[in-house]
């Protein structure tokens, strides 16, 4: 048996995240002795480390073990078992994969008493009720759930909106550019500054040799990903939103390239369509003002929008510079101005401290 003030922890999921939040492990391992915190399992997609007597894996060679591992992954129940048999006072499952079948299985693992911490959206911005059985099951068994970082990755969106919420202030508005591609495509497509600026399609083929966009960029151009973000946001404000797809987003991708046949194909006709995005452009800069493509809910009337806005010059929006995400939160008590969240909207890093944040407040919190 493991001793008593002891936090075992399974890791699923080592890419560009898991790598950058295993090396913030070790050092809050060192930082932190009491409780002992012990990686008992590890896992990618095709192979994990693990032994039945939950021996800690070394933190500073986690990722080479896995890569010369032979051992197949547990199943999600399975694990749920290998957790709960140590003995240790707190089990922790950190899921650093955007896997769906994990996400749905985050009830299961809650009501078990196993805490879990993600950056991935999955589980929040897909249905209703897979939010609500997570919620229940945590506030039933005393388990924790954090996931910071499943919305503008490290900034403390989400903390700071449900600590705006469960101190009784009222959220009435939010507002923001959600997503890092977005920011960066409008940032350079149509600066505050008013000069410069090349053609939108130019913009697009830019971003994507950056590696700002995903490797399709009608993944990014459709909105879902902000979609997701701002349902995510409008259900911890108190609203039932059914899923992404209940309320308007404002695709980029032009009907007639919906069904081109890959990335390439769909940036090489992208010029046949400069004119319009240009003229949208134009018509901003006729009234001083500039595009963006934003989110926004509305509490009081439950209005929920994602898409190309016109903002002033001098606005904190049409400001943001690189590839920044901003976040307005207007509330009661903040008044006339907003409370505001801006800076680095993804990245390893940023996005691993909203998980070791997160993984603190688990091992903090007396249950
Ligand atoms: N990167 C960012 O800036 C950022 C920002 C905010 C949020 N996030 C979220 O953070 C999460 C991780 O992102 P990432 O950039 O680290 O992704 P990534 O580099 O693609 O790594 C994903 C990892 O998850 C593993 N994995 C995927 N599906 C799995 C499954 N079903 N079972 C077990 N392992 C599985 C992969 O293993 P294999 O290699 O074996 O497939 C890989 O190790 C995602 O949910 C993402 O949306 C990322």
């Amino acid at each position: 048996m493991a001793a008593t003030r002891q936090v075992n922890i399974a890791i699923i999921g080592a890419g560009g995240v898991g790598k950058c939040f295993l090396a913030q492990l070790e050092q809050l391992a060192a930082r932190r002795p009491t409780p002992k915190i012990v990686l008992c399992y590890i896992a990618s997609s095709k192979k994990a480390v693990y032994s039945a007597d939950h021996a800690p894996i070394a933190l500073s060679s986690a990722i080479a073990t896995l890569a010369a591992s032979s051992q197949a992954p547990l199943g999600l129940p399975g694990l749920a078992d290998f957790l709960l048999s140590s003995g240790a006072h707190k089990s922790v499952l950190i899921d650093n994969t955007s896997s769906q079948d994990i996400a749905d299985a985050y009830p299961a693992f809650l009501r078990r008493g196993i805490s879990i911490v993600t950056p991935s959206k999955k589980a929040f911005s897909g249905s209703y009720q897979l939010w609500q059985d997570i919620f229940s099951a945590s506030a039933e068994s005393g388990a924790c759930m954090y996931h910071e970082s499943s919305v503008g990755a490290g900034l403390p969106i989400i903390s700071t909106l449900r600590d705006l919420v469960d101190t009784g202030d009222e959220v009435t508005k939010i507002e923001g550019v959600f997503s890092g591609t977005m920011s960066f495509l409008f940032n350079s497509f149509a600066p505050a500054s008013g000069t410069g600026g090349g053609k939108w399609s130019a913009e697009v083929a830019k971003a994507k040799a950056l590696g700002y966009t995903e490797p399709d960029p009608r993944d990014d151009l459709n909105g879902m990903d902000v979609a997701r973000k701002l349902t995510i946001l409008a259900r911890i404000v108190g609203l039932e939103v059914e899923s992404p797809a209940s309320f308007p987003v404002q695709s980029l991708i032009p009907a007639e390239l919906e069904s081109a046949a890959s990335g390439d194909e769909f940036l090489a006709r992208l010029p046949e369509f400069d004119a319009q995005m240009e003229a949208t452009k134009a018509e901003a800069e006729k009234e001083g003002k500039v595009i963006r493509y934003v989110g926004s809910i509305d509490v009081a009337t439950k209005e929920i929008k994602v898409g190309l806005q016109k903002f002033d010059r001098s606005s904190a929006i049409a400001g943001l510079k690189g590839s920044d995400n901003i976040f307005s939160f207007y509330t009661k008590r903040y008044g006339a101005n907003p409370l505001i969240i801006q800076g680095a909207g993804a990245g390893g890093e940023v996005t691993a401290m909203g998980v070791t944040s997160g993984l603190i407040k688990v091992i903090s919190y007396q249950s």
